[in-house]
């Protein structure tokens, strides 16, 4: 009996331990870590253009490019088309093919399940779903032809997803379970119902008639206590995305469930955003969107977060709202690789937003480095222990020139109190004609090392500085040096800063096109 009862511990703890090797995510302040290997893990990443993958051949000349783009993740769709061309037999060759060339090239992935729906659509179910709209029925519209998206309300399109996708973490399981190539799993892609707020039919209408679940009723009230969609949460547009948003929310909840059963590393959605004034239906209803996060923290608990894809200008006002207690930001599209702000909102996200991620689109087709992006990212991998050591603890700030919705470049500096200074960030470069500065690619971050050491990285700002609370009130630079960490972390101090550089004591600059780190110590004087 004693025996048993050792071997069930031994096992259990083996199990426990090998559970803890998986990527995972673990509490750090405010935010969370993505935990791979053992360590924190920081994504440099980005996502190929959608069929880009499907080809290892189309991939072989990109893999040493991505690489040399200082990118240390890339994010890949896995198709549900490929890997389950006949109902029931697995074809794991495009798997495979990943996993192997992105380790022969010592990059890690996100792999995006792409199965019932990409974008709203249904382009990659294989053909025996697409062609079977008796068993795998699709969304009713009100009238006019069938559209290419299949309906969240029936089980056997759920299953079949389900059945697809457990299998493939199985698999997963097996291929990457100690190599851990795989970091985390995107699941599905930009969810949303197009061209109408909710699905019609007559399983639809009656669900929507039916009571709102109590489960969604905590975490989402409306405007009573208890009754149907309608009376919860109105009959109009914004009620029936709320039933929308629950019904994929559910759906996605049944994936990673058995997902995870499988092989249990992180999951999340990402979301299509929704442009001011635009009505459910024209933009992705009931997607995971800003105004729905709740509803989909209720309808699929076991999801690790919520993403939003970022293609509007407003980049630092979207992904702001993605950043909250109970959600880490990661962005898996960062817009087009090929933008020009990249950088800046890269900089943004990690240093004021503790984004665990960065992933600007279609990032293949972006030029040979070195280009702005592989500059930046060769910035932040220099800065990724110091980086990761602060994520979640109130000790980084981030800064870019505000973008309105509509891609206003705003000239207003901003103020960040870090370690009892105040830091005066403009945008405008002294040093450089204001007809040839792009203020929209300009932003930074500092990391705060306590008492009066900082570290600036950063394009185009320019920094000057208070003191905040007791204590003299003025604030020289004692030291300023451009530099850079070495392979082993270590800084490696280059030129020191005193003149010209910083104004003669007044303002710390990082020019404008160049991104690079700074060391600097401040001191107070009356
Ligand atoms: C967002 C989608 O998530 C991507 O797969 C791709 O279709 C891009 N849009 C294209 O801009």
């Amino acid at each position: 009996m004693k025996t048993l009862v050792a071997f069930a511990f031994t096992a259990a703890l083996a199990c426990a331990t090998a559970q803890a090797a998986l990527p995972h995510l673990s509490k750090q302040g405010s935010t969370q870590q993505l935990i791979v290997g053992g360590k924190p893990y920081l994504i440099l990443g980005g996502e190929l253009g959608n069929s880009s993958a499907s080809s290892a051949e189309y991939m072989r000349t990109h893999w040493p490019r991505l690489k040399a783009m200082n990118l240390n993740t890339v994010l890949a769709p896995i198709e549900w088309d490929l890997v389950e061309p006949v109902e029931g037999r697995f074809d794991w060759t495009s798997v495979d093919e990943l996993l192997r060339d992105a380790r022969a090239h010592d990059l890690k992935l996100v792999v995006l399940w792409f199965g019932a729906w990409k974008n709203s659509m249904s382009t990659y179910v294989p053909s025996w779903v697409k062609r079977d709209q008796k068993r795998f029925p699709r969304v009713q519209v009100a009238s006019g032809p069938s559209v290419e998206v299949l309906s969240a309300f029936s089980s056997e399109v759920r299953d079949a997803d389900v059945r697809a996708f457990a299998a493939f973490m199985e698999y997963l399981r097996r291929v990457d379970g100690e190599k851990n190539t795989v970091l985390m799993v995107q699941v599905e892609n930009e969810i949303g119902m197009l061209p109408i707020a909710r699905e019609r039919g007559a399983v639809a209408d009656k669900l929507f008639a039916g009571p709102v679940p109590a489960e969604l009723l905590r975490k989402f009230p409306g405007a009573k206590s208890a009754g149907s969609w309608a009376q919860v949460y109105g009959d109009a547009d914004a009620g029936q995305e709320v039933f929308t948003a629950w019904h994929y929310a559910r759906f996605v909840e049944a994936l990673v469930v058995a997902g995870k059963k499988r092989y249990d590393i992180p999951m999340f959605v990402n979301a299509a955003l929704n442009r001011t004034g635009r009505k459910p239906g024209e933009y992705p209803s009931g997607g995971p969107l800003p105004h729905l996060l709740d509803v989909w923290k209720a309808g699929a608990p076991s999801l690790d977060f919520l993403a939003p894809d970022i293609y509007f200008p407003n980049f630092s006002q979207l992904a702001a709202k993605f950043n909250r207690a109970d959600n880490m930001l990661f962005i898996p599209e960062a817009n087009n690789a090929t933008n020009s702000q990249g950088p800046a909102n890269a900089f943004y996200a990690f240093g004021e937003l503790d984004s665990v991620g960065f992933s600007p689109f279609s990032i293949e087709s972006l030029g040979d480095a070195p280009n702005a992006l592989s500059r930046s990212y060769e910035v932040f991998a220099q800065l990724t222990p110091l980086i990761l050591e602060n994520r979640g603890k109130a000790r980084m700030g981030g800064f870019r020139a505000l973008i309105e919705e509509d891609g206003t470049v705003s000239d207003a500096p901003v103020k960040k109190v870090l370690g009892g200074f105040e830091l005066n960030v403009t945008f405008i470069d002294p040093w450089t004609p204001r007809d040839k500065q792009t203020l929209g690619d300009h932003g930074g971050m500092v990391i705060w090392a306590g008492r009066e050491d900082f570290w600036f990285a950063g394009q185009g700002i320019t920094v000057t500085f208070k003191g905040v609370g007791e204590g003299p009130p003025l604030v020289g630079i004692d030291v300023a040096e451009e530099g850079r960490f070495d392979s082993s972390g270590k800084w490696s101090a280059g030129r020191r800063l005193n003149g010209d550089q910083t104004h003669q004591g007044r303002h710390i600059r990082l020019p404008p096109g160049n991104p690079q780190i700074q060391r600097v110590r401040l001191y107070r004087y009356r």
